[in-house]
């Protein structure tokens, strides 16, 4: 883990198809990322299994909310006052910078250095610069046309308090959970995936009554570590960090960050905050709607305070792929694998006749036709059978199926472990049923 560098995962993620820049046949376009087929399909993963650990419970209901929301959402939250970061220009070189990250960072001039730090730099004073993106509603930029792109999911979630709360029968505590795409004008995106414009959140608002938010705050900090760790992440990568008065976000009476060490240091994977009544009241002021429970059987009112576990989907995508990531020295050099735990691998098995002939590509691709019906899986003949291991294990395929010339004599094929390279024989038969247990169990 030591010598893992972000050039590492950055390459891999190149060269394996997980992840590109955006618009790179124009030149790029800053800090946007485009997700290839391995990435979409682990992104998906690791999404499917936030959703389950969601919908698992009884007490959670789903929602997809628009990105485009009425104007009025983010005056009553506190977006269109509040949510902004100091910045300061360099008026020499036209350079932005976040006030508070200039003791970190460095001038893009050469010699590397601080901005300020060099004779010719001449910086601004330091400006709010809100962090929406705005778009105008209609054919005609007019006044009242201006939109903003949904700088976090939570708020489509508080303003449909009131429908979900009257179609799914539940009474507090119970949750709302989104995952979708949020938009913020970073002043200074970067680190690849960890901090870019455009990225996806998994989002849930825990609603519960007054009393019970310690308890429920707590619960949800446990509950979310567990998640991570059940994942795979090791637990001497992965913190509870609690933030202090000073770094709360005007909604917030309590957050604490769930940081990881990823190769850039240790830095916020999730925040799991306690929004108290913040929201509900603030919408129920600017809306004239009210956003209460009301307890038909007892008359108790009463307006839920929040709990709310608000994840990145592609900060715990490169969380995950950082941690999966290992370089071995092997027989005939090193080895890069990704030990992505079997449920996030983007591909379970591969199937790998030995060679192109003597009816090995009719055995393996029968075997694939049954695996492909039950989870992802690959079939690949090109190239030397080390290759196509290696290809398999920098993209993190938990398990390799090869069919020989024993496999047509007595039925049998291969079956290559990821992680202990063991290669033991099966019966053909047996495996897609072996390999749907193991998925199931882990
Ligand atoms: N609703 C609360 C909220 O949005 P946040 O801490 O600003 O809280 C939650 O965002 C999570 O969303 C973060 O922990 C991070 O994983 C992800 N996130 C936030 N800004 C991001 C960005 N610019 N790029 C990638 N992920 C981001």
């Amino acid at each position: 883990m030591n010598d893992l560098t972000m050039d590492k995962i950055v390459s891999l993620c190149k060269r394996r198809g997980f992840v590109f820049p955006s618009s790179e046949i124009y030149g790029g376009l800053g800090s946007t990322y485009d997700y290839g087929h391995y990435g979409v399909l682990l992104k998906t993963n690791v999404k499917n299994a936030w959703w389950q650990a969601m919908l698992g419970r009884d007490d959670i209901v789903a929602l997809d909310s628009a990105i485009l929301q009425h104007p009025r959402v983010w005056e009553a939250s506190g977006h269109v006052g509040g949510f902004s970061d100091p910045m300061v220009d360099c008026r020499t070189c036209k350079a932005r910078f976040r006030a508070d990250h200039i003791e970190s960072m460095a001038c893009g001039r050469k010699p590397s250095r601080k901005p300020g730090e060099g004779g010719e730099c001449d910086l601004t004073e330091a400006r709010q610069f809100n962090l929406m993106f705005k778009t105008t509603i209609g054919p005609v930029e007019e006044t009242g046309s201006t939109v903003y792109l949904r700088p976090e999911t939570a708020q489509g979630i508080f303003i449909n308090f009131k429908n979900v709360l009257q179609f799914s029968r539940k009474k507090p505590p119970f949750g709302i959970a989104q995952v979708g795409k949020s938009f913020r004008n970073e002043i200074t995106p970067g680190n690849f995936v960890f901090r870019t414009r455009e990225f996806e959140q998994m989002e849930m608002e825990f609603f519960v009554p007054p009393a019970e938010a310690g308890r429920w705050f707590e619960h949800w900090v446990a509950e979310r570590y567990r998640w991570y760790t059940d994942l795979g992440i090791r637990a001497e990568n992965l913190v509870v960090r609690a933030h202090g008065a000073d770094e709360l976000s005007h909604y917030s009476s309590g957050t604490s960050d769930l940081e990881y060490r990823y190769p850039i240091g240790w830095s916020e994977l999730e925040g799991i905050a306690n929004r108290g009544d913040f929201d509900l009241k603030a919408h129920a002021t600017a809306s004239g709607e009210k956003l209460e429970y009301v307890d038909t059987a007892t008359g108790e009112r009463y307006v839920p305070h929040v709990i709310e576990p608000a994840a990145g989907v592609d900060r715990a995508t490169l969380a995950f792929l950082c941690d999966a990531y290992a370089e071995e020295e092997v027989a005939d050099g090193v080895r890069v694998v990704l030990r992505l735990h079997p449920r996030l691998a983007p591909v379970k098995v591969a199937v790998l006749p030995l060679v192109k002939k003597d009816g090995q590509p009719e055995v393996a691709r029968a075997l694939y036709d049954t695996l492909r019906s039950r989870m992802q899986a690959e079939y690949d003949e090109g190239g030397s059978v080390g290759k196509r291991y290696r290809r398999q294990d920098e993209i993190g395929t938990p398990w390799c199926v090869t069919i020989d010339h024993q496999s047509l004599e007595d039925g049998t094929a291969t079956l290559r472990d990821r992680d202990t390279l063991e290669q033991v024989r099966v019966a053909i038969a047996d495996i897609p049923a072996m390999l749907t247990e193991r998925l199931a169990a882990r």
